[in-house]
């Protein structure tokens, strides 16, 4: 039986990362920021001496991309050296390692999806530090496997979803960005997708979203549909109506040709993906008064 950890295992990701690999029968050790800090090197020795994992699927991040801008050196430090410090402790004991990162390291000028051959060019300090554990990675190790994502949501964590159900119940009026375009991703479709991945002892970069693309305003608009909420009403607004501490790239839909090559099959449009989620979790009280 192989043995997996996971890492940030009680994040969005992480927890379903989990599930999808016990379900496959792997022996899984899903760590939480608590049980193992990336970014402290004993921390990572601990763990690795402890469990001897075969397989390590990094979920852990500083994921809040506006509290990176002022918290640089913190974002750096999850988001680049831990990665780097658990690429250096694979390399030594021949662990595969599986990292997560994202469609934020593009700035969004291009109006065509993203290829894994693309170059990045973050424009905020999430994306920057990202990157940077991207190549770090590359770094130190010849086999492992980068799956970059975007717009994940799912049952574990507050997400754009969660926080529009949220303040639909308390407002009429939601003024939700238009002019962003990207894919939203089940965080199970996604964990499922990284098991065919590793599986299948994929190695290099790859691209992983639901397919179709749409902008936050169509995903407002969908939701609010689909749960027949009918009393708020959504206003499409530009982004720069709404300033925030990070920019964000107006175009960030990931291509997922190499996925489809790999797998044989594309992950399923993020309609179908949303309207599962909600009909799981949509009526689920801790979903709508998640923060
Ligand atoms: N969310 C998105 O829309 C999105 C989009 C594209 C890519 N991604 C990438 O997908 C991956 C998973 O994201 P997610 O949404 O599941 O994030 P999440 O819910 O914020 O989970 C991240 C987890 O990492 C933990 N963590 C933070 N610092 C750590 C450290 N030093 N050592 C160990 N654990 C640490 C956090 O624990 P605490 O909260 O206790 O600190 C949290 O449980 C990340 O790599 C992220 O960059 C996410």
């Amino acid at each position: 039986m192989k043995r997996l950890l996971v890492t940030g295992a009680s994040g969005m990701l992480g927890r379903d990362v989990a599930t999808v690999f016990d379900k496959l029968g792997y022996e899984v050790f899903a760590l939480s920021h608590k049980e193992l800090d990336i970014t402290r090197p004993q921390s990572i020795e601990h763990a690795f001496g402890e469990f001897q994992p075969d397989v390590i699927v990094n979920c852990a991040a500083f994921t809040r991309v506006d509290e990176c801008e002022a918290n640089q050196q913190a974002a750096f430090n999850v988001n680049a050296r831990g990665p780097a410090l658990l690429a250096s402790a694979c390399r030594k004991e021949s662990i595969y390692l599986v990292h997560v990162s994202t469609d934020y390291v593009f700035d969004g000028q291009s109006n065509i999806p993203y290829k894994e051959i693309d170059l990045p060019n973050p424009i905020n300090v999430y994306g920057q530090s990202k990157l940077e554990g991207e190549i770090r990675i590359r770094q130190i190790l010849k086999d492992y496997l980068i799956v970059r994502t975007s717009w994940l949501f799912g049952p574990s964590g507050p997400n754009f979803i969660t926080t529009i159900l949220r303040l639909a119940d308390e407002q009429q009026k939601l003024r939700i960005v238009d002019d962003q375009r990207g894919s939203p991703t089940y965080t199970r479709d996604l964990a499922r997708a990284i098991a065919e991945l590793v599986e299948n002892q994929v190695t290099g970069l790859c691209h992983c979203v639901n397919t179709r693309a749409c902008t936050w305003f169509e995903l407002a608009d969908f939701v609010l549909a689909n749960m027949a909420i009918k009393d708020t009403h959504l206003i499409p607004v530009p982004t720069k109506d709404f300033p925030r501490p990070a920019k964000r790239p107006l175009f960030s839909v990931l291509d997922t040709g190499l996925f489809q090559q790999l797998t044989g099959h594309g992950l399923r449009p993020w309609q179908e993906a949303v309207s599962e989620y909600l009909k799981e979790f949509g009526r689920d009280k801790a979903l709508t008064i998640a923060p």
